[in-house]
C-alpha cells in the first residue's frame, strides 16, 4: 500500500493499493481502458477530500496535465488550462497578464481539475461565471469529450461532474476572461477591506489582494493547519422558512435569491457556542465556525463525533440539516 496521507490537506490516514500519475491527455487515453473495473479515486490537491476509511483498495489517479493555451477574441480571452495546475497560480498568472475575472477566487486551495466539479466559489463569484467549456475523459465511452458550461448543470457547489463522480475525469478547463475589468465588490467584507488597505475597487488586482487578506485573516492555511475549508454547505431553504427563522434569530445572516434563501451555517454553529469545541484532534475553527481543523493527531471517529454533535445541535435549535461539503471516502454514519 502507498501512504498518501500527505496528499490530502485534512491529514487523516490514507493508504491506497496503487497510484497512477497522468501527465498528458494521450497518457490518459492509453492507460484508462487498462484499469478495468478497479475502484478509482481522482486526487488533485486533496484539499476537498475527507478520508474516513484509511485503506483504499483501488487506484488513485493523479491528473497532472499542465497545458496553458490562449485564444484572444477582441477583449475576450479563452484560456484552456490543464487539470494539474494549482488553481491559485492560474488566478495570479491571469491577473499579471491583465486578464480579469478570477480575482474574487484568489487563494482557493486545490487544483484546476476540481474547480468545475464543485463549482468553487467565494466572495460573490463562482467558477460557473468564468467557465466556458471542459474537456473530460468519459470512462463509460472510453473517449475524450467536451462539454460546454451550459451542459455542466452548475449550481451552488454542484455540477453534473459531482452528480456522477465515477463517470468523468477532468482533463482541461477553458476559462472565459476579459481584458476589461468587471469589479464585483458587493460581498460583505470586500469593500471594507479595500478601504482599510487604501486599495482601488476598480482594479481587479487590488480586489485579489483584499480577498487574500480576508481569507488569511479568517481561514486557516491548510499548509500549517490541516483542514478542508468549509466543512458544511450553507443550507438553502424556502424563503418563507428563512423569514420565520430570521424573526426568531434577527442576527442570522440570510441571502435571499427569489423563492430560495441561503443561510449562513457558520453563523449557526458560532451562535451555538461551538467555536473552538474540540473532540480529540479535531476542533471547530475559532475564527470561522464552518471550518473544522485537525491538530495532526485526529482520527476519523473523532471527526465523526464532532460532525454528529454539530449537526444534531443545528437541527435541534434551527430545524435545519447540514450537508457535508467536501467529497468523502467512506461514511460518517456507520450502520
Ligand atoms: N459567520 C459568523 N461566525 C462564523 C462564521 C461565519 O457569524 O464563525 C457569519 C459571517 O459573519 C457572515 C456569514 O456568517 O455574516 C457568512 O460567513 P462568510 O462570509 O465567512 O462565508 P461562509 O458562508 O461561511 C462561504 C463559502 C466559503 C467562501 C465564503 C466567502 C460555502 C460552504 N462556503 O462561507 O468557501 O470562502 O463564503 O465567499 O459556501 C469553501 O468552500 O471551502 C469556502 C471556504
Amino acid at each position: 500500500m502507498f501512504d498518501l496521507t500527505g496528499l490530502t490537506t485534512l491529514k487523516l490516514p490514507f493508504h491506497a493499493a496503487s497510484v497512477l500519475k497522468l501527465s498528458s491527455i494521450e497518457n490518459v487515453c492509453v492507460s484508462m481502458p487498462e484499469l478495468g473495473s478497479a475502484p478509482r479515486l481522482i486526487l488533485g490537491g486533496g484539499s476537498n477530500l475527507v478520508v474516513l476509511e484509511p485503506e483504499f483498495d483501488g487506484v488513485v489517479l493523479r491528473p497532472e496535465i499542465k497545458c496553458f493555451e490562449v485564444t484572444e477574441s477582441g477583449s475576450d480571452i479563452f484560456l484552456e488550462v490543464g487539470a494539474g495546475h494549482q488553481w491559485h497560480d492560474i488566478v495570479m498568472q491571469t491577473l499579471e497578464r491583465g486578464w480579469f475575472g478570477l480575482e474574487n477566487l484568489a487563494l482557493i486551495p486545490g487544483w484546476m481539475g476540481a474547480a468545475p466539479v464543485q463549482n468553487i466559489g467565494a466572495y460573490g463569484v463562482e467558477l460557473k461565471d468564468h467557465c466556458y467549456r471542459v474537456k473530460l475523459y468519459d470512462f463509460e465511452e472510453e473517449a475524450v469529450i467536451e462539454l460546454d458550461a451550459s451542459e455542466l448543470k452548475f449550481g451552488y457547489r454542484h455540477s453534473i461532474l459531482k452528480e456522477t463522480p465515477d463517470r468523468f475525469l477532468v482533463l482541461t478547463v477553458t476559462l472565459k476572461l476579459s481584458t476589461v475589468p468587471n469589479p464585483r465588490v458587493g460581498y460583505g467584507a470586500i469593500a471594507d477591506e479595500l478601504e482599510k488597505q487604501n486599495l482601488k475597487s476598480s482594479d481587479p488586482r487590488d480586489i485579489a489582494k483584499a480577498v487574500m487578506s480576508i481569507r488569511q485573516s479568517k481561514l486557516p492555511d491548510p499548509a500549517d493547519t490541516p483542514n478542508v475549508g468549509s466543512f458544511f454547505k450553507n443550507p438553502v431553504v424556502r424563503t418563507d422558512v428563512a423569514e420565520r427563522l430570521k424573526a426568531e434569530f434577527p442576527d442570522m445572516p440570510t441571502y435571499p435569491d427569489g423563492a430560495q434563501t441561503k443561510i449562513a451555517a457558520g453563523w449557526m454553529i458560532d451562535h451555538l457556542g461551538l467555536k473552538g469545541h474540540q473532540v480529540g484532534g479535531f476542533s471547530v475553527h475559532d475564527r470561522q465556525a464552518l471550518v473544522l481543523t485537525n491538530d495532526g493527531s485526529g482520527n476519523a471517529n473523532e471527526l465523526r463525533e464532532l460532525v454528529a454533535l454539530i449537526r444534531s445541535s443545528v437541527k435541534a435549535t434551527f430545524g435545519l440539516s447540514l450537508a457535508v461539503e467536501p467529497t468523502q471516502l467512506g461514511q460518517f454514519n456507520r450502520t
